[in-house]
């Protein structure tokens, strides 16, 4: 695709690479049980499907909805759950997929949230950190690539929808990207 907004930041064979060392990792340090991993829909979902497939033991697939109202508006974010877990999580090991941690405002709620159901364990895998714009905190087990504070999109990132299915992951230049 050409388009001369998008410049390549990590390409796919990038982001494939340490998804295997990722999978290896996560999977050693879960030797056994019950393992979790919940997507947080839309854009963890190609991050899960190539982490689960990087596994090298048993997962269970559940998937969630989250939208945060109020960013950039008031420092509170409201967050309301859109598509809630169809497995129950009590005594299991929980792994959060995320795409992307920004200000932490929907993981640092939604760690809260998933605490109350009584997981044995409960970490976050999140493919990338920005770690410059935290708000709240967020305690991050597994990072795939620390990035810094520039608007990305591809391989799951949306801008308004848009771009999610590029294979690699690409910094959306000019006024789109400030809009
Ligand atoms: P936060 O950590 O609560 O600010 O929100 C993280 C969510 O904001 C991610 O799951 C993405 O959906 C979205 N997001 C944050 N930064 C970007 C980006 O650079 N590109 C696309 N989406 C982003
Ligand atoms: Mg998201």
């Amino acid at each position: 695709m050409t388009d001369p907004n998008l410049r390549v930041l990590i390409s796919s064979d990038r982001i494939q690479a340490r998804i295997r060392e990722m999978g290896e990792q996560i999977s050693g340090d879960y030797p056994s049980g019950r393992l979790h991993l919940i997507c947080i829909l839309k854009g963890a979902t190609f991050f899960m499907t190539d982490l689960a497939r990087a596994m090298k033991r048993d997962v269970f697939l559940d998937f969630m909805g989250i939208s945060t109202y109020g960013k950039g508006k008031t420092s509170s974010g409201e967050v309301k759950v859109t598509k809630d877990l169809d497995i129950s999580v009590e005594g299991a090991d929980v792994l959060v997929v995320e795409d992307i941690v920004d200000s932490g405002v929907t993981l640092n709620y939604l760690m809260q949230l998933l605490q109350q159901r009584k997981p044995r364990s409960i970490r976050i895998a999140t493919l990338l950190d920005k770690p410059e714009r935290r708000l709240r905190p967020v305690s991050v087990a597994y990072v795939g690539f620390r990035i810094p504070d520039e608007f990305v999109v591809g391989y799951g990132l949306d801008f308004d929808e848009k771009y999610r299915n590029l294979d690699d992951i690409c910094v959306l230049d000019g006024e789109l990207a400030a809009a």
